[in-house]
């Protein structure tokens, strides 16, 4: 529900190669050092926090029912994205010819962020006898849901108290680093055919786990539930008296059902603004809706009470270790769109850390804020130094903080967020102030030539990962990586903008509060206009200063041998080679700029900076890096599909997009989807079809639509918020219908067109 997500593992399950059940929730880190090859290592991961989940029962006093050790006659589980159920039924059948019935649903809270329930019932088909019953709130075990990181300590939790009454139980337990307390409460009520029944709960405990034990003698045919209702408080941001406060939760709700009420109440109203509707195309449908889901999971509304951000692979999971990267960047549109106080939220954990990214940016002897790649409680760099390649089972190094582009995406976060919601407010006490941080530390970074009077800037990694540093360099690190430096430019030139939107008084104050001088301004606007690439004469944006001297890769060779090569740069490691060596990219690069920025923008940073281009440039670097890239990463496929579509390739488009689309229904990377999704080309899919396809362009002062629909979807029905009016937008193949809730002006296919409030235009193109 946004404040804690909990995997689908089955309520008897414990963490096993076929099972982890997880719970995570929004910000909760512990940090860790384990020694590794003579240093110690330290990392700061996603707490595993207890499983509220278990319950389990057995016949006759014999063993625990396991769903791993049975004969499954039949199963069917089911996750219903309307109302954020997940339900279970299955028939099982032991080695005493025993058939049983299992049936469970259970929802975490989307009206209160601290509730989650589970109704749990078994019903004993072909016979009748004693059956006991357990419910558990584990706090127990380890962090173990990402193998490679098996090796690390990973012990993150610690009992303090645990007991119960009746039929209520608590466990509270605490991180062993950051001290975080963590209270799970849990009211149990047991039915027969539905009514409540008076029967004894034996309540035991141990170190970190309670168990409530009931004793039942079943009669076949009748179904025994048990509803399990559930509290969990933390003391991560200063709450008090946690303990009391679940225990309160749990004692005054009433039951599964009203709980399960006012939860589909609040996904009412999230799907009312977030769905896309596709006619003709049943899988892109399904799709949409399932990343919406996952997205509406990892951060929803209750986020405006909480210190977090967006996790790269939700909260689902421990892979990146719950880190906050710059996938942001492919994140916030959704929320801008849908909940601009849920993307403040996003953009207000940042400013917090603004502190830390100045530091972080003096401590390498630069000026202004620099944020790390990897972020995590408190906004240091998180991360790791050193990197197992799961194909060789080396150590290696990893050069990637060198990532200095996240600062780049929070600027541009930040600007988006004020351009779509129109929210100077949040401009005016945090933005601006962050936005110019960035600003002062890239212009701190950027060194003149004086022969030349261009500025370059070093020691950078661009978003395509597989290039740390230069083949038989001594240290890491790139020099003039075009994304890098023509966003540089697109925010140093934005700055005249953005203060020109503040009223005199915040534009003094933020002056006076970061002392920034008109002199370093006019520095700013010499180095937006100065910013060293390098570009072939066909017209080709090299990735980065020296990348055309890089080899060319052998593909049909490594895609024959190897299959599978989304990860050339572990092959080419295992192998004795190195990435470094060749043109080979994890994902988009320069590319990226134009996912960013529409074309005219690029044209023209790219005529101030004084390069003149062939008018086909873009689709020429299209071809050229796509034959040169991996897609390594799931963003890759999003923004080559946009590209693709820009380029006129739609044929070329939809494979990349519904390759995207995929890419956690069907674990597209062999096995990381169950380390958590991936909630960048979740949130990068439900934008392409919203801006790629449907062509929504929310870049200029009016919204812009020009639609090229993929070719089975008949009819695309989907809401936005834009400059504080919302609307309706239906796209059919030849046909755009809008709805607004205030007189706008609108613009499809360039010609501009007015609307009036609550009165549907319909638009023939
Ligand atoms: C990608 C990065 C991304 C990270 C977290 C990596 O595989 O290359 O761009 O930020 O995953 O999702």
């Amino acid at each position: 529900n946004g404040f804690f997500g909990t995997r689908g593992a089955m309520e008897e399950t414990t963490a096993g190669e076929a099972n982890y059940p997880g719970t995570y929730i929004a910000g909760m880190y512990n940090r860790l050092i384990t020694p590794i090859s003579g240093r110690d290592i330290e990392n700061e991961d996603f707490v595993n926090v207890p499983n509220w989940l278990k319950i389990n029962f057995k016949i006759d006093d014999e063993n625990w029912f396991n769903p791993n050790n049975t004969i499954i006659n039949s199963i069917s589980r089911e996750l219903d994205f309307r109302t954020g159920l997940l339900s279970k039924t299955m028939l099982v059948t032991d080695m005493e010819g025993r058939q049983t019935k299992i049936e469970s649903c259970r929802m975490a809270s989307m009206s209160n962020m601290h509730l989650a329930a589970i109704k749990y019932k078994v019903t004993p088909l072909n016979y009748s006898g004693p059956m006991s019953f357990c419910s558990s709130l584990d706090g127990t075990h380890k962090n173990e849901g990402v193998k490679r990181y098996n090796s690390l300590n990973q012990q993150h939790l610690e009992p303090m108290t645990q007991g119960g009454d009746g039929n209520t139980t608590f466990l509270k337990v605490k991180t062993t680093q950051s001290n975080i307390e963590i209270v799970e409460a849990a009211k149990l009520q047991f039915r027969v055919d539905g009514i409540d029944q008076p029967v004894a709960h034996g309540v035991s405990t141990d170190d970190g786990i309670v168990y409530t034990m009931i004793d039942y003698q079943a009669k076949e045919g009748e179904t025994i539930e048990l509803e399990k209702l559930v509290s969990i408080y933390t003391s991560q941001f200063g709450e008090k008296d946690i303990l009391t406060q679940a225990l309160w939760d749990v004692e005054n709700i009433n039951s599964f059902d009203e709980l399960l009420i006012d939860s589909t109440k609040a996904w009412e109203d999230i799907w009312e603004k977030t769905d896309i509707e596709i006619k003709g195309d049943r899988m892109s449908q399904k799709l949409l809706r399932m990343h919406i889901y996952h997205l509406m999971v990892s951060a929803s509304p209750h986020n405006v009470k909480l210190d977090a951000s967006v996790t790269a692979r939700g909260l689902h999971g421990e892979a990146y270790r719950g880190h906050i990267f710059w996938d942001e960047l492919f994140i916030m549109p959704f929320y801008d769109i849908h909940f601009p106080e849920v993307a403040r939220s996003i953009l207000m954990y940042r400013y917090r850390r603004l502190d830390k990214a100045r530091k972080y940016a003096s401590e390498y002897g630069f000026n202004g804020a620099m944020f790390p790649w990897q972020s995590g409680s408190d906004g240091r760099e998180e991360t790791q130094v050193v990197h197992l390649n799961p194909i060789s089972g080396e150590w290696g190094e990893d050069h990637s903080s060198l990532q200095r582009h996240v600062s780049l995406a929070i600027a541009y976060n930040t600007w988006q967020y004020f351009h779509i919601t129109d929210d100077i407010n949040f401009i005016e006490k945090y933005g601006a102030e962050m936005f110019l941080e960035i600003c002062r530390f890239w212009a701190s970074k950027a060194e003149k030539d004086s022969l030349t009077g261009k500025y370059s800037i070093k020691r950078v990694m661009g978003p395509d990962e597989f290039h740390e540093m230069y083949p038989d360099a001594d240290e890491s690190g790139l020099k003039d990586n075009a994304y890098t430096n023509i966003m540089v430019s697109w925010m140093l030139g934005t700055v005249p903008v953005m203060l020109s939107k503040m009223s005199d008084a915040s534009q003094k104050e933020i002056f006076s509060k970061i002392s920034l001088k008109q002199t370093e301004l006019k520095l700013w606007i010499e180095i937006s206009k100065n910013l060293h690439l390098v570009i072939s004469d066909e017209g080709i944006i090299s990735q980065y200063d020296g990348y055309f001297d890089l080899k060319e890769l052998d593909w049909d060779y490594y895609r024959e041998k190897y299959g599978n090569i989304y990860r050339m740069d572990r092959l080419l490691k295992a192998e004795g080679k190195s990435a470094d060596d060749y043109k080979v990219a994890k994902q988009a690069d320069a590319l990226m700029t134009f996912y960013n920025l529409d074309k005219e923008k690029v044209d023209q940073i790219l005529t101030d900076l004084g390069y003149r281009l062939p008018a086909d440039y873009l689709s020429k670097n299209l071809s050229y890096y796509l034959a040169r890239t991996s897609h390594g990463s799931t963003l890759s496929r999003v923004v080559h599909a946009q590209l693709a579509d820009i380029a006129g390739d739609d044929e070329l488009s939809w494979k990349l997009y519904s390759n995207a689309l995929s890419s956690d229904y069907n674990d597209i990377q062999g096995g990381t989807t169950a380390e958590g999704i991936h909630a960048g080309v979740m949130a990068g899919t439900v934008m392409i079809a919203i801006s790629t396809y449907a062509g929504v362009d929310l870049r200029g002062d009016m919204l812009s639509i020009e639609p090229t629909l993929p070719k089975q979807w008949k009819h695309m029905k989907f809401r936005l918020k834009f400059k504080n009016v919302q609307y309706s937008i239906t796209v059919t193949p030849n046909n755009v219908a809008i709805f607004a809730d205030a007189d706008t002006q609108v613009k499809v296919l360039h010609k501009t067109y007015p609307i009036q409030s609550n009165k549907p235009a319909e638009i023939q193109y």
